[in-house]
């Protein structure tokens, strides 16, 4: 048998706190919230939950503006309430994953509030000043990822200080010994009280060009697109020094026995798989968001999946991801059809699949009136917030669907009635019914959990519709095929005739359909997605 590290055969569930449960009557969730529906976790079968962040924050990015490392922001609760979580989230054998934040703090973090005090602040290089350029403007052309400059001056000192966000979310200089230690330290914290990971914030940004160079502009660049995009990022991230930064953090976590460190990274496969460091000693799981960026097509995802294999380096364990609280949900990507083979794919590929909240229930977008318009972004970029995938969770057919008692600080789906846990969980033909039987054929099959993975070729004709592949460890073999399009396919089997084997149906995305055996053609339904098994014929 492969190995069997949790990390590696178990899937990942995503939290976003303001989000999953309202426990104190404020229209927000929090973190007893989180403790509370633990139960739905361990029935849908996950195996950890990473919660977005909880800790002291003035909230400009919801809090990815952390003002205290070690604290819980009241709106959540409190340290006590965390304990209890982690407490509870054991005993029920779920592991939990904080969010790490460390490219910027807040504004009004105290190493902030001293490192502008003056320029002689034994603080001061704890985040990125620079002189004016000569015309008195900022010192490069790098600019925000929410819109408009990334040097924001500091009318006190004269300089500028960089902000690859929000001017409230300066940039730690993590060149800076003492703001690793000090980093470090905050790990340890969290890891001493049981944490069993991290997801890393942005990790690909945390080294800049020590010159801090211009970036080139992108030959690229469409209007559409958000303004960050006119400059290629080659100087303001992903530098090569930062994987040294990333071992660091990881021996951290290593001080505490089998923690995973996940890192959030927005880059091409080439670029990416570089993230698991020369000797692998750098990120366990640098996020593949390939699929959230990759058409909708069979064959434009079997080309992906087959590259990032490749790609991989020895040893690197894969992982994938359909949705996270930045990106377009996959249901309103791609419709509530697919996104039951969305599942299917997310759940049989090779490595560790991160879900989030409300997939499972097949969440799409919720149109945001402009006057319950949150994310800061979406005012500096009409268009481009991220309000509409960070709804709140639907848990039955009551007023704010089980979420609050009071009006949610977003707006929940129209179909809230209907779309929902309560309604969906003994609903054979829901998607969240396929959700968990994926997630206990997971468990189940180790060809799924920690077998390989191999392309399975079809004729041109059916190629550009179906994706075809299988799983297979010791004597089971699992074959996947997955109908991207809307027409019904006949899909040979017989590939091989020296291995003689026939196949039956283990799971389906159309209901009722477990249990059929195969003759030598299977007839996929348009929307369809199946896991078949080999068995040796006699
Ligand atoms: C990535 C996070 O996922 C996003 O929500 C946040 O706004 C930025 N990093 C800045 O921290």
């Amino acid at each position: 048998m492969p190995e069997t590290i949790w990390w590696k055969t178990g899937t990942v569930y995503q939290v976003y706190p303001r989000s999953f449960q309202d426990t104190n009557g404020d229209g927000v969730g929090d973190l007893p919230g989180i403790t509370a529906r633990l139960e739905h976790l361990a029935w849908l079968g996950v195996d950890a939950v990473w919660i977005s962040p909880f800790y002291r924050s003035p909230m400009a990015d919801f809090g990815y503006d952390v003002a205290d490392y070690r604290a819980v922001d009241p709106l959540f609760g409190t340290l006590e309430d965390f304990d209890a979580l982690i407490a509870e989230a054991h005993r029920r054998k779920l592991k939990v994953i904080l969010d790490f934040v460390p490219n910027h703090s807040s504004i009004a973090h105290p190493w902030f509030v001293e490192s502008r005090a003056s320029r002689e602040n034994p603080k001061r290089d704890w985040y990125l000043w620079r002189d004016p350029a000569p015309d008195g403007g900022p010192p490069n052309n790098w600019l925000s990822n929410f819109g408009g400059p990334a040097w924001t001056r500091d009318e006190a000192s004269g300089q500028y200080y960089y902000h690859a966000f929000l001017a409230e979310q300066p940039d730690l200089n993590w060149r800076n010994p003492e703001v690793r230690a000090a980093m470090h330290d905050v790990l340890r914290f969290w890891l001493e009280r049981g944490v069993d990971g991290f997801r890393v914030d942005v990790i690909w940004h945390l080294i800049k060009d020590e010159g801090f160079r211009d970036n080139p502009q992108n030959p690229d660049f469409a209007p559409h697109q958000p303004g960050i995009n006119r400059f290629s990022q080659v100087y303001s991230c992903d530098r090569p020094e930062v994987i040294e930064v990333i071992s660091g953090m990881r021996a951290v976590l290593r001080e505490f026995g089998e923690r995973v460190l996940i890192g959030e990274i927005y880059l091409p496969v080439e670029r990416l798989v570089t993230y698991y460091g020369p000797d692998l000693e750098a990120a366990d799981l640098p996020f593949n968001f390939q699929l959230l960026e990759t058409p909708w097509q069979a064959d434009a995802v079997a080309a992906l999946v087959a590259e990032y294999e490749a790609a991989l380096p020895e040893g690197g364990w894969p992982n994938w991801v359909l949705g996270n609280h930045d990106r377009p949900r996959i249901a309103a990507r791609v419709g509530d059809a697919q996104a039951r083979v969305a599942a299917m794919l997310l759940l049989t590929l090779r490595g560790t699949p991160t879900l989030y909240y409300g997939d499972e229930i097949g969440l799409g977008h919720v149109p945001i009136p402009p006057d319950r318009v949150q994310d800061p972004w979406e005012r500096n970029e009409p268009g481009h917030g991220r309000d509409p995938v960070r709804t709140p969770m639907q848990w039955d057919d009551s007023r704010h669907a089980g979420f609050s008692a009071v009006e949610p600080w977003l707006p929940q789906t129209e179909d809230a009635e209907r779309r929902n846990v309560d309604a969906m969980r003994d609903d054979s033909r829901s998607i969240l019914t396929l959700y968990r039987r994926l997630l206990s054929l997971r468990r189940d099959h180790p060809a799924l959990s920690v077998g390989g993975w191999r392309s399975v070729p079809l004729p041109p004709s059916l190629a550009t519709e179906v994706f075809a592949y299988e799983r297979f460890e010791g004597d089971e073999t699992l074959r996947i095929l997955l109908n991207f399009g809307s027409a019904e396919r006949s899909i040979p089997l017989e590939d091989d005739a020296a291995k003689q084997e026939t196949w039956s149906v283990l799971l389906s995305t159309r209901p009722g359909r477990a249990g059929e055996a195969t003759g030598n053609v299977l007839h996929l339904s348009p929307d369809e997605g199946v896991v078949l098994r080999a068995h040796p014929s006699s």
